[in-house]
């Protein structure tokens, strides 16, 4: 749609300088939001920047501290989301809020029999077909939530959404669970919608279902707006810079960072075991080395076999010049390695335990006094560390399951440091991590670098091979079989080395 149509349609909805507070957080800066008629809206911003508080706020579901709500010409304030629905403002969560053991048309009208009349199965089945049929989608009303699949019990949540004839739907990350198929359902009902003129709030990570789908993009960032784009007019580069509030490192490094005098500070000599074939590598004070290949390249392997996680067959390593013996992890972190697994969950980190508990995880025997934890030493230097590499968290013992997938990876990055570890492998660091996440994990990695520590990086992506390597080692079945300087290397090269098997 042209954008003489796009800024002719009316403002139905206006969010005005809202604040919110929790406990600790300021969630919402007076934050803004213009919805027009008919228009899909996304609403982007990283892990925590108040995305769903914002929509939150609107249906009534939190009450903003300050701020106003303009809805059709008049200011309106929910008590709860069944005033905003009734009012014609649905929500449908991220969790979905359905249940299993009831039928599609009774998750529909479920709670609605107190609105004067009783509605028995085969009117609400009835009435369920129609708006089945309005969506064209193809449900039975009769069947059991429980049985259908994570995109059909999407929809029939929209459904419901629908069914209170909304004028404004918001859809709070919708397309996380959905198979590709699913989310093509999804986006054609979206269609089908704003023909019909509903507006509509879309939350997503996304950035190409965002492109396709919506009409306008309102980025927030720590809580506060940063700016409204057409869609059309804008690109990838200009949304997540404001989403970061900063460039990132989108090109490849054209040069080594390390000092050309710069130490060895690890070397593996002829690293052998059922997977690994004779790897030697050194390893530069300051330098960020890449690891590139293929699945089954032995890249994990050599990992885990310099962290003493699976046993060697044969090989050497040193430290600082000095063989160092390592044949358990204990034995690696003590020589002042560190290891970032690519599964956070199952390795890094303990989720039900605190930022503070994991934090000191590696090193509890320098926080206790007389076998005592020492509280108040592991509150300082979480707290350092929280603010020296910008965990985002209400607080010191907010639980690790409750944090961002970035968040917890900078955690365990945390937790490292604070064992004085100067060597840190990082394993996938930004696997399942979105892409403001993922800049500040770069950015943290190369402010690690810059200050002296030494960092092996395990990665598939090419692109962040190359954006982030001093020098990159390609792997392949088990093998080295070759060592780059940044300045030679390039995705085809990088790819002919991972595929050259001896
Ligand atoms: N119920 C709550 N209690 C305390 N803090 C919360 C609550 N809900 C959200 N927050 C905090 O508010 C901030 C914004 O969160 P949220 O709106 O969920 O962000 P987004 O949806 O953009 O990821 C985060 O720092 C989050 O930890
Ligand atoms: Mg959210």
């Amino acid at each position: 749609m042209s954008e003489n149509t796009q800024s002719a349609r009316p403002v139905v909805l206006q969010m005005i300088d809202i604040d919110k507070r929790f406990q600790g957080v300021h969630a919402l800066k007076k934050c803004n939001l213009e919805l027009r008629k008919g228009e899909v809206h996304a609403l982007v911003g990283e892990n925590g920047a108040g995305k769903s508080t914002l929509m939150k706020c609107l249906t009534g579901i939190h009450k903003p501290e300050e701020g106003r709500i303009v809805y059709n010409g008049k200011e309106v304030s929910y008590k709860n989301p069944k005033e905003a629905q009734e009012d014609g403002i649905s929500i449908v969560h991220q969790e979905l809020n359905l249940m299993n053991h009831l039928t599609a048309a009774q998750n529909i009208f479920i709670g609605r029999e107190s609105k004067g009349f009783m509605l028995n199965d085969s009117i609400i089945n009835q009435k369920t077909q129609e708006l089945f049929d309005h969506l064209k989608l193809n449900i039975s009303p009769t069947e059991k939530v429980g049985n259908l699949t994570v995109g059909k019990q999407q929809m029939v949540e929209i459904s419901k959404a629908i069914s209170f004839d909304s004028s404004v739907l918001i859809l709070d990350e919708p397309t996380a669970a959905l198979t590709e198929t699913e989310i093509r359902e999804l986006f054609r009902t979206m269609n089908d919608l704003r023909a019909r003129g509903v507006t509509m709030v879309y939350i997503s990570h996304r950035m190409d279902e965002i492109m396709e789908m919506t009409d306008r993009i309102t980025v927030m960032r720590d809580g506060e707006y940063i700016t409204t784009l057409n869609t059309k007019e804008t690109n990838l580069d200009e949304i997540i810079n404001a989403m970061v509030g900063r460039t990132i490192y989108a090109e490849p490094k054209t040069h080594s960072n390390v000092a050309p005098d710069a130490p060895v500070v690890l070397e593996a000599k002829n690293l052998v075991s059922k997977d690994v074939k004779d790897v030697s590598f050194q390893l530069h004070k300051g330098e960020i080395l890449g690891l590139a290949g293929l699945m089954g390249a032995g890249r994990t392997e050599t990992a885990r076999l310099i962290f003493g996680a699976d046993p060697r067959t044969s090989g050497e390593i040193y430290k600082n010049g000095q063989q160092v013996t390592i044949r358990t992890p204990q034995d690696a972190v003590k020589a002042g390695i560190g290891y970032l697994s690519e599964d956070r969950k199952r390795f890094g980190l303990a989720i039900g335990l605190s930022i503070a508990d994991n934090t000191i995880l590696a090193a509890a025997e320098d926080f206790c006094k007389m076998g005592v934890i020492d509280e108040q030493k592991v509150r300082q230097v979480t707290e350092e560390y929280i603010k020296k590499i910008n965990i985002k968290t209400p607080s010191i013992s907010q639980l690790i399951r409750n944090l961002s997938g970035g968040n917890q990876q900078k955690v365990i990055i945390a937790k490292w440091l604070v064992r004085n570890c100067d060597v840190l492998i990082f394993d996938e660091p930004t696997r399942g991590i979105d892409v403001g996440a993922k800049s500040e994990i770069y950015k943290l990695m190369n402010d690690l670098a810059a200050e002296g520590k030494s960092i092996i990086m395990i990665s598939s992506e090419l692109e962040e091979v190359l954006r982030m390597s001093d020098r990159i080692i390609c792997m392949c079945e088990g093998r080295l079989t070759k060592v780059l300087d940044i300045q030679e290397a390039s995705q085809e090269v990088i790819m002919k080395y991972a595929t050259m098997r001896n």
